[in-house]
């Protein structure tokens, strides 16, 4: 896809991943709007960014999607790109029972519901401009999950499922399907905060820059470092990878 002169709306983008991509792509020549739940993150990302626009929202709550929706309509009329990016990632002992699932936020509603409604509510829009896309960020973990967070992987997966039919659903249409595969990254807030840096995992520098480089590249399905493997693995290799990483 042509990487300037695009209206862009960022789920999640105050942070980590979705923050190096508004980075990159203000750089070279789009407008950035960016979504997330905590203000002061917000605020924190537009200093850090010169030109970023910033907008409230809890994407989980359908008002609030609704009233995104209604801004953009508003103020971004021109938007033509969807980075359906803001995720969670909770630790769940199902042997437990319902005690994690209780205490927890909803991660089915965040990861994966918020983002289907999300890209349906925006197609009619996206379908009017001459070129768009829906970019949406699944993770290594749908494709070989980590049992540690069996909601989150199962979430991943369904987002690697849904685009796939929404690819198929939008062919011929001026929407492109994307689909981001992250494997680990290590300096996002996705688990609280940032992680040891290891073999396996990226910075979210260069997650943004593979993504970049995939998008630029027509490339639907855009992995990087050990999710590259992952994604084209066989079902026997899927099982070693599985025991790999779960089996301590
Ligand atoms: N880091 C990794 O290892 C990794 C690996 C594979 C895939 N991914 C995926 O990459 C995406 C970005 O994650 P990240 O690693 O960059 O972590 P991050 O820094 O925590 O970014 C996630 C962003 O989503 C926002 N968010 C969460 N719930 C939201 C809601 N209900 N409404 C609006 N915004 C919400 C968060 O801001 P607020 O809390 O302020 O709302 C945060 O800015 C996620 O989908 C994640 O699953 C990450």
């Amino acid at each position: 896809m042509e990487l300037s002169g695009n209206t862009v709306l960022i789920t999640g983008g105050a942070t980590g991943i979705g923050f190096a991509v508004a980075d990159r792509l203000i750089k070279l020549g789009n407008t950035c709007i960016v979504c997330g739940r905590r203000l002061d993150r917000l605020e924190e990302a537009r200093k850090r960014i010169p030109g970023l626009n910033i907008i409230q929202c809890d994407i989980s709550k359908e008002e609030q999607r609704n009233a995104l929706f209604e801004w953009i309509d508003a103020n971004f009329k021109e938007m033509n790109v969807l980075v359906n990016n803001a995720g969670i990632q909770r630790k769940i002992n199902l042997a437990e029972g319902m005690a994690d699932i209780e205490k927890n936020e909803d991660e089915i509603e965040i990861n994966l519901r918020s983002q289907i409604y999300l890209a349906a509510r925006f197609i009619p829009m996206l379908r009017r401009r001459a070129k768009a896309a829906i970019i949406n960020v699944s993770s290594g973990l749908g494709f070989v999950p980590m049992a540690a967070f069996p909601i989150y992987s199962a979430t991943k997966a369904a987002i690697h499922s849904f685009t796939m039919s929404l690819r198929q659903q939008l062919k011929g249409t001026s929407i492109s399907v994307f689909e981001v595969i992250p494997p680990t990254v290590h300096d996002t807030e996705l688990k609280g905060k940032p992680i040891p840096k290891s073999d396996y995992s990226i910075s979210a520098a260069e997650m943004a820059d593979a993504i970049i480089a995939g998008l630029r590249n027509d490339q639907y399905e855009i992995a990087a470092g050990a999710s590259k493997g992952w994604i084209s693995a066989s079902r026997e290799e899927l099982d070693r990878f599985f025991s790999g990483i779960n089996d301590h």
